[in-house]
Protein backbone atom coordinates (compact mmCIF):
# COMPACT_ATOMS: atom_id res chain seq x y z
CA UNK A 1 0.00 0.00 0.00
CA UNK A 2 1.27 3.50 -0.05
CA UNK A 3 1.60 5.09 3.24
CA UNK A 4 3.09 8.56 4.35
CA UNK A 5 6.00 7.46 6.65
CA UNK A 6 7.91 8.84 8.80
CA UNK A 7 11.73 8.11 9.66
CA UNK A 8 12.85 10.62 12.45
CA UNK A 9 11.21 13.74 14.21
CA UNK A 10 11.72 16.73 12.37
CA UNK A 11 10.30 19.31 9.57
CA UNK A 12 7.61 18.67 6.99
CA UNK A 13 9.98 17.34 4.35
CA UNK A 14 10.31 13.94 6.53
CA UNK A 15 6.97 13.01 4.98
CA UNK A 16 7.75 10.62 2.80
CA UNK A 17 5.15 9.30 0.20
CA UNK A 18 6.42 5.26 -0.08
CA UNK A 19 5.24 2.24 -0.73
CA UNK A 20 4.99 -0.23 2.27
CA UNK A 21 3.42 -3.95 3.35
CA UNK A 22 -0.40 -3.85 4.02
CA UNK A 23 -1.03 -5.20 7.27
CA UNK A 24 -2.67 -8.53 7.41
CA UNK A 25 -5.83 -8.13 10.27
CA UNK A 26 -4.95 -9.57 13.52
CA UNK A 27 -7.50 -11.65 15.59
CA UNK A 28 -10.30 -9.34 16.62
CA UNK A 29 -9.09 -6.86 14.11
CA UNK A 30 -10.50 -5.30 10.81
CA UNK A 31 -8.34 -3.72 8.01
CA UNK A 32 -9.99 -0.50 6.87
CA UNK A 33 -9.38 0.73 3.18
CA UNK A 34 -8.87 4.44 4.07
CA UNK A 35 -11.23 6.68 1.45
CA UNK A 36 -10.00 9.76 3.86
CA UNK A 37 -7.60 11.02 6.43
CA UNK A 38 -8.49 13.95 8.44
CA UNK A 39 -5.37 15.92 9.14
CA UNK A 40 -4.57 17.74 13.08
CA UNK A 41 -2.10 20.18 14.59
CA UNK A 42 -1.91 17.29 16.84
CA UNK A 43 -0.02 16.03 13.55
CA UNK A 44 2.58 18.05 13.51
CA UNK A 45 3.01 17.90 16.95
CA UNK A 46 4.06 14.75 16.76
CA UNK A 47 6.20 14.54 13.44
CA UNK A 48 8.17 17.36 15.72
CA UNK A 49 8.89 15.29 18.67
CA UNK A 50 7.47 17.64 20.73
CA UNK A 51 4.43 15.25 22.32
CA UNK A 52 6.40 11.79 22.72
CA UNK A 53 9.95 10.94 22.26
CA UNK A 54 9.79 6.98 22.02
CA UNK A 55 8.12 6.20 18.94
CA UNK A 56 9.50 3.65 16.55
CA UNK A 57 10.33 4.20 13.59
CA UNK A 58 9.45 3.70 10.84
CA UNK A 59 6.21 5.47 12.13
CA UNK A 60 2.94 6.72 9.98
CA UNK A 61 0.72 10.02 11.58
CA UNK A 62 -3.10 10.40 11.79
CA UNK A 63 -5.70 9.89 14.23
CA UNK A 64 -8.43 10.44 11.84
CA UNK A 65 -10.63 8.07 8.96
CA UNK A 66 -13.26 6.82 7.24
CA UNK A 67 -12.93 4.03 4.88
CA UNK A 68 -14.98 0.71 4.46
CA UNK A 69 -13.71 -2.66 5.81
CA UNK A 70 -11.55 -4.51 2.95
CA UNK A 71 -10.67 -7.53 5.59
CA UNK A 72 -12.02 -9.28 8.89
CA UNK A 73 -9.90 -10.85 11.49
CA UNK A 74 -10.61 -14.22 13.19
CA UNK A 75 -12.71 -13.96 16.13
CA UNK A 76 -14.81 -10.56 14.52
CA UNK A 77 -18.85 -10.62 13.92
CA UNK A 78 -21.21 -8.16 13.03
CA UNK A 79 -18.89 -6.40 10.42
CA UNK A 80 -18.84 -7.30 6.54
CA UNK A 81 -16.78 -6.35 3.64
CA UNK A 82 -17.33 -2.99 2.10
CA UNK A 83 -19.04 -1.42 4.84
CA UNK A 84 -18.42 2.38 5.82
CA UNK A 85 -16.97 2.64 9.07
CA UNK A 86 -15.20 5.17 10.81
CA UNK A 87 -12.18 4.08 13.28
CA UNK A 88 -12.08 6.13 17.14
CA UNK A 89 -9.06 8.50 16.51
CA UNK A 90 -7.86 7.00 19.85
CA UNK A 91 -8.55 4.41 22.44
CA UNK A 92 -6.96 1.65 25.05
CA UNK A 93 -4.82 -1.18 23.34
CA UNK A 94 -4.77 -3.15 26.70
CA UNK A 95 -7.97 -5.28 26.24
CA UNK A 96 -8.13 -5.46 30.45
CA UNK A 97 -9.20 -1.57 29.99
CA UNK A 98 -11.37 -1.54 27.39
CA UNK A 99 -14.09 -0.86 29.86
CA UNK A 100 -12.53 2.23 31.60
CA UNK A 101 -15.24 5.21 31.48
CA UNK A 102 -13.72 7.50 30.14
CA UNK A 103 -11.51 5.31 27.84
CA UNK A 104 -9.45 8.34 27.80
CA UNK A 105 -8.30 7.91 30.95
CA UNK A 106 -7.60 4.17 30.75
CA UNK A 107 -3.09 3.43 31.54
CA UNK A 108 -3.02 2.13 27.99
CA UNK A 109 -4.94 5.05 26.05
CA UNK A 110 -3.41 6.26 23.12
CA UNK A 111 -3.70 8.18 19.35
CA UNK A 112 -3.66 6.59 16.23
CA UNK A 113 -0.42 8.11 14.78
CA UNK A 114 1.16 8.03 17.99
CA UNK A 115 1.29 5.18 19.81
CA UNK A 116 0.56 3.22 16.82
CA UNK A 117 0.11 3.38 13.04
CA UNK A 118 -2.24 5.93 11.91
CA UNK A 119 -4.30 7.04 9.22
CA UNK A 120 -2.00 8.50 6.69
CA UNK A 121 -2.43 5.52 4.37
CA UNK A 122 -4.06 3.62 1.86
CA UNK A 123 -4.87 0.73 5.08
CA UNK A 124 -5.61 0.58 8.53
CA UNK A 125 -5.40 -2.05 11.52
CA UNK A 126 -7.78 -1.38 14.30
CA UNK A 127 -9.38 -3.86 16.83
CA UNK A 128 -13.03 -3.95 15.73
CA UNK A 129 -14.09 -3.24 19.40
CA UNK A 130 -12.90 0.79 18.14
CA UNK A 131 -14.94 0.98 15.37
CA UNK A 132 -18.12 2.47 14.50
CA UNK A 133 -20.40 2.17 11.79
CA UNK A 134 -21.29 5.33 9.71
CA UNK A 135 -24.77 6.19 9.68
CA UNK A 136 -24.55 9.81 8.94
CA UNK A 137 -25.03 9.83 5.46
CA UNK A 138 -22.00 12.27 4.75
CA UNK A 139 -19.45 12.03 2.17
CA UNK A 140 -15.98 10.57 3.28
CA UNK A 141 -14.04 13.69 3.30
CA UNK A 142 -16.38 15.39 5.45
CA UNK A 143 -16.77 13.16 7.92
CA UNK A 144 -12.86 12.59 8.37
CA UNK A 145 -12.71 16.11 9.54
CA UNK A 146 -15.44 14.90 12.66
CA UNK A 147 -13.45 11.88 14.92
CA UNK A 148 -10.65 13.41 17.33
CA UNK A 149 -12.08 17.40 16.72
CA UNK A 150 -15.60 16.03 17.35
CA UNK A 151 -15.07 13.69 20.25
CA UNK A 152 -13.03 15.95 21.58
CA UNK A 153 -15.54 19.04 21.68
CA UNK A 154 -18.08 17.12 22.93
CA UNK A 155 -16.17 15.90 25.74
CA UNK A 156 -14.62 19.85 26.90
CA UNK A 157 -18.34 21.58 26.40
CA UNK A 158 -20.57 18.67 27.17
CA UNK A 159 -19.58 16.20 29.73
CA UNK A 160 -16.82 18.11 30.94
CA UNK A 161 -18.05 22.00 30.83
CA UNK A 162 -21.49 20.47 31.68
CA UNK A 163 -22.80 23.19 29.36
CA UNK A 164 -26.53 23.52 29.02
CA UNK A 165 -29.36 25.56 27.69
CA UNK A 166 -29.55 28.91 28.20
CA UNK A 167 -25.74 29.00 29.53
CA UNK A 168 -23.50 31.81 28.07
CA UNK A 169 -20.13 30.10 26.90
CA UNK A 170 -16.63 31.52 25.98
CA UNK A 171 -15.21 29.58 23.64
CA UNK A 172 -11.54 30.70 23.07
CA UNK A 173 -9.85 30.69 19.71
CA UNK A 174 -13.25 30.15 17.81
CA UNK A 175 -11.56 29.89 14.42
CA UNK A 176 -8.90 27.38 15.75
CA UNK A 177 -9.77 23.16 14.85
CA UNK A 178 -11.05 23.29 18.14
CA UNK A 179 -12.45 26.07 18.83
CA UNK A 180 -14.67 25.71 15.88
CA UNK A 181 -16.18 22.74 16.68
CA UNK A 182 -16.61 23.77 20.78
CA UNK A 183 -18.92 26.40 19.15
CA UNK A 184 -20.68 23.76 17.02
CA UNK A 185 -21.00 21.74 20.23
CA UNK A 186 -22.18 24.74 22.80
CA UNK A 187 -24.89 25.55 20.49
CA UNK A 188 -26.04 22.58 19.43
CA UNK A 189 -26.83 22.51 23.54
CA UNK A 190 -29.00 25.41 23.29
CA UNK A 191 -26.08 27.61 25.13
CA UNK A 192 -25.22 31.73 23.81
CA UNK A 193 -21.55 31.76 22.68
CA UNK A 194 -18.88 34.48 22.37
CA UNK A 195 -15.21 33.47 21.09
CA UNK A 196 -12.48 35.22 20.05
CA UNK A 197 -10.06 35.60 17.37
CA UNK A 198 -7.03 37.84 16.31
CA UNK A 199 -7.15 38.02 12.56
CA UNK A 200 -10.21 40.30 11.19
CA UNK A 201 -10.24 37.70 8.27
CA UNK A 202 -11.32 34.93 10.13
CA UNK A 203 -14.76 37.20 11.40
CA UNK A 204 -16.82 35.76 8.39
CA UNK A 205 -15.79 31.71 9.20
CA UNK A 206 -16.77 32.30 12.83
CA UNK A 207 -20.10 34.39 12.09
CA UNK A 208 -21.48 31.29 10.10
CA UNK A 209 -20.52 29.03 12.88
CA UNK A 210 -23.78 30.87 14.32
CA UNK A 211 -21.59 32.86 17.57
CA UNK A 212 -23.32 35.26 19.23
CA UNK A 213 -20.37 37.82 20.19
CA UNK A 214 -17.11 37.73 18.46
CA UNK A 215 -14.45 39.63 20.30
CA UNK A 216 -11.03 40.45 18.23
CA UNK A 217 -8.28 40.57 21.09
CA UNK A 218 -5.89 42.79 19.12
CA UNK A 219 -8.67 45.48 19.59
CA UNK A 220 -10.15 44.50 22.41
CA UNK A 221 -9.77 42.99 26.13
CA UNK A 222 -11.65 39.63 26.10
CA UNK A 223 -12.63 39.76 30.10
CA UNK A 224 -14.43 43.36 29.43
CA UNK A 225 -16.16 41.98 26.73
CA UNK A 226 -17.27 38.90 28.43
CA UNK A 227 -17.99 40.99 31.65
CA UNK A 228 -20.42 43.62 29.62
CA UNK A 229 -21.98 41.03 27.78
CA UNK A 230 -23.29 39.25 30.62
CA UNK A 231 -24.06 41.91 32.70
CA UNK A 232 -21.17 41.81 35.03
CA UNK A 233 -21.77 38.36 35.90
CA UNK A 234 -18.96 36.39 33.93
CA UNK A 235 -19.57 33.44 31.49
CA UNK A 236 -20.98 30.06 32.85
CA UNK A 237 -18.42 28.17 31.06
CA UNK A 238 -15.43 28.84 29.61
CA UNK A 239 -13.39 26.55 27.18
CA UNK A 240 -10.02 27.46 27.23
CA UNK A 241 -7.65 26.10 24.11
CA UNK A 242 -5.08 28.77 24.77
CA UNK A 243 -3.28 27.92 28.30
CA UNK A 244 -0.12 30.13 28.67
CA UNK A 245 -0.77 33.47 29.17
CA UNK A 246 -4.49 33.26 27.92
CA UNK A 247 -5.70 30.66 30.80
CA UNK A 248 -5.34 33.27 33.87
CA UNK A 249 -7.42 35.56 31.86
CA UNK A 250 -10.04 33.08 30.47
CA UNK A 251 -10.67 31.95 34.85
CA UNK A 252 -11.49 35.51 34.95
CA UNK A 253 -13.87 35.96 32.58
CA UNK A 254 -16.15 33.07 34.22
CA UNK A 255 -18.83 33.74 36.91
CA UNK A 256 -18.89 32.93 40.75
CA UNK A 257 -18.77 29.03 40.77
CA UNK A 258 -17.90 29.24 36.90
CA UNK A 259 -16.53 26.32 34.79
CA UNK A 260 -12.74 26.47 33.49
CA UNK A 261 -12.11 23.82 30.62
CA UNK A 262 -8.26 23.60 30.28
CA UNK A 263 -7.77 21.63 27.16
CA UNK A 264 -4.87 22.99 25.49
CA UNK A 265 -1.67 25.26 25.30
CA UNK A 266 -0.72 27.30 22.40
CA UNK A 267 0.21 30.27 24.48
CA UNK A 268 2.35 27.94 26.52
CA UNK A 269 2.27 25.03 28.96
CA UNK A 270 2.63 27.16 32.27
CA UNK A 271 0.45 29.60 33.90
CA UNK A 272 0.29 31.36 36.72
CA UNK A 273 -2.51 33.12 38.26
CA UNK A 274 -3.56 34.73 41.43
CA UNK A 275 -5.35 32.06 43.48
CA UNK A 276 -7.43 34.29 45.73
CA UNK A 277 -9.23 35.43 42.44
CA UNK A 278 -9.83 31.88 41.70
CA UNK A 279 -11.34 30.58 44.93
CA UNK A 280 -12.96 33.31 46.60
CA UNK A 281 -14.88 33.02 43.71
CA UNK A 282 -15.61 29.05 44.06
CA UNK A 283 -14.24 28.61 40.31
CA UNK A 284 -13.96 25.10 39.04
CA UNK A 285 -10.66 24.83 37.07
CA UNK A 286 -11.06 21.11 35.15
CA UNK A 287 -8.81 19.45 32.63
CA UNK A 288 -9.90 17.82 29.56
CA UNK A 289 -8.32 15.12 27.35
CA UNK A 290 -9.72 13.62 24.31
CA UNK A 291 -12.77 12.22 24.90
CA UNK A 292 -14.85 8.46 25.29
CA UNK A 293 -16.66 6.78 22.39
CA UNK A 294 -19.69 7.85 24.64
CA UNK A 295 -18.94 11.55 23.54
CA UNK A 296 -18.55 10.33 19.57
CA UNK A 297 -21.33 8.74 19.38
CA UNK A 298 -23.56 11.60 20.58
CA UNK A 299 -21.55 14.04 18.44
CA UNK A 300 -22.70 11.79 15.36
CA UNK A 301 -26.38 12.23 16.84
CA UNK A 302 -25.60 16.03 16.71
CA UNK A 303 -24.32 15.50 12.85
CA UNK A 304 -27.16 13.24 11.65
CA UNK A 305 -29.84 15.73 12.94
CA UNK A 306 -27.78 18.08 11.03
CA UNK A 307 -27.43 20.24 14.50
CA UNK A 308 -23.25 19.94 13.85
CA UNK A 309 -21.91 20.50 10.11
CA UNK A 310 -18.40 19.29 9.19
CA UNK A 311 -15.78 21.82 8.77
CA UNK A 312 -13.63 20.89 5.41
CA UNK A 313 -11.65 23.25 4.16
CA UNK A 314 -9.98 21.24 1.55
CA UNK A 315 -8.99 18.01 0.49
CA UNK A 316 -5.27 17.29 -0.84
CA UNK A 317 -4.01 13.87 -2.34
CA UNK A 318 -2.18 11.59 0.54
CA UNK A 319 0.95 12.07 -1.32
CA UNK A 320 0.63 15.97 -0.51
CA UNK A 321 0.73 15.44 3.43
CA UNK A 322 3.62 17.73 3.35
CA UNK A 323 1.87 20.87 1.82
CA UNK A 324 -0.80 19.90 3.98
CA UNK A 325 0.81 20.48 6.89
CA UNK A 326 2.55 23.34 6.18
CA UNK A 327 -0.96 25.29 5.32
CA UNK A 328 -1.88 23.89 9.25
CA UNK A 329 1.68 25.45 10.49
CA UNK A 330 0.95 28.83 8.33
CA UNK A 331 -2.22 29.22 9.93
CA UNK A 332 -3.95 28.89 6.67
CA UNK A 333 -6.79 26.34 7.30
CA UNK A 334 -10.72 27.35 8.45
CA UNK A 335 -11.65 23.52 9.70
CA UNK A 336 -9.57 20.53 8.16
CA UNK A 337 -7.40 19.47 5.56
CA UNK A 338 -8.54 16.29 4.88
CA UNK A 339 -5.90 13.74 2.36
CA UNK A 340 -7.34 11.37 0.08
CA UNK A 341 -5.11 8.37 -0.03
CA UNK A 342 -6.17 7.54 -3.59
CA UNK A 343 -6.55 10.14 -5.72
CA UNK A 344 -3.17 10.88 -7.46
N1 LIG B 1 -7.15 18.30 25.28
C1 LIG B 1 -7.41 17.73 24.14
O1 LIG B 1 -7.95 16.64 24.09
C2 LIG B 1 -7.00 18.42 22.88
C3 LIG B 1 -7.42 17.90 21.65
C4 LIG B 1 -7.08 18.60 20.48
C5 LIG B 1 -6.33 19.78 20.56
N2 LIG B 1 -5.93 20.21 21.79
C6 LIG B 1 -5.14 21.44 21.91
O2 LIG B 1 -5.91 22.56 21.53
C7 LIG B 1 -5.06 23.56 21.04
C8 LIG B 1 -5.57 24.08 19.69
O3 LIG B 1 -5.43 23.07 18.73
P1 LIG B 1 -6.08 23.25 17.28
O4 LIG B 1 -5.89 21.97 16.57
O5 LIG B 1 -7.44 23.79 17.41
O6 LIG B 1 -5.12 24.36 16.65
P2 LIG B 1 -5.33 25.35 15.41
O7 LIG B 1 -6.54 25.01 14.62
O8 LIG B 1 -4.06 25.44 14.69
O9 LIG B 1 -5.62 26.74 16.12
C9 LIG B 1 -4.73 27.39 16.96
C10 LIG B 1 -5.39 28.73 17.30
O10 LIG B 1 -4.58 29.33 18.28
C11 LIG B 1 -4.74 30.72 18.16
N3 LIG B 1 -3.51 31.35 18.58
C12 LIG B 1 -2.26 31.06 18.16
N4 LIG B 1 -1.38 31.83 18.82
C13 LIG B 1 -2.08 32.60 19.67
C14 LIG B 1 -1.75 33.61 20.61
N5 LIG B 1 -0.48 33.96 20.81
N6 LIG B 1 -2.74 34.20 21.29
C15 LIG B 1 -4.01 33.86 21.09
N7 LIG B 1 -4.40 32.91 20.20
C16 LIG B 1 -3.46 32.30 19.50
C17 LIG B 1 -5.04 31.02 16.71
O11 LIG B 1 -6.09 31.92 16.78
P3 LIG B 1 -6.34 33.09 15.72
O12 LIG B 1 -7.45 32.55 14.89
O13 LIG B 1 -6.74 34.22 16.55
O14 LIG B 1 -5.06 33.31 14.95
C18 LIG B 1 -5.50 29.67 16.12
O15 LIG B 1 -6.83 29.72 15.68
C19 LIG B 1 -3.65 22.95 21.00
O16 LIG B 1 -2.94 23.32 22.14
C20 LIG B 1 -3.93 21.47 21.01
O17 LIG B 1 -2.87 20.72 21.55
C21 LIG B 1 -6.26 19.57 22.94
Amino acid sequence: MKAIVIHEFGDINLLKYEEIETPKPKPGNVLIKVLAAGVNRFDHYIREGSVIKDISFPHILGSDAVGEIAEIGDGVSGFNVGERVIPLPAYPTNKDDYDIYPMSAAPSFSLSGMGFWGSYAQYIEVPARWVIKDETNLNPEELATLPMVLTTAVRAVKSVGGVKVGDKVLVQAGASGTGSMQILVAKALGAKVATTLREEEKTDFVKKLGVDLIINTRKEDFVERVQQWTDGNGADVVIDNLGGTVLPKSIDAAKTLGVIVAMGFVTGTEVTFDIRNFFFAQKQLRGSMFGDIKDFKWGLEQVKDGKIKPLLDHTLPLNQAAEAHRLLVEGKVAGNIVLLPWQE
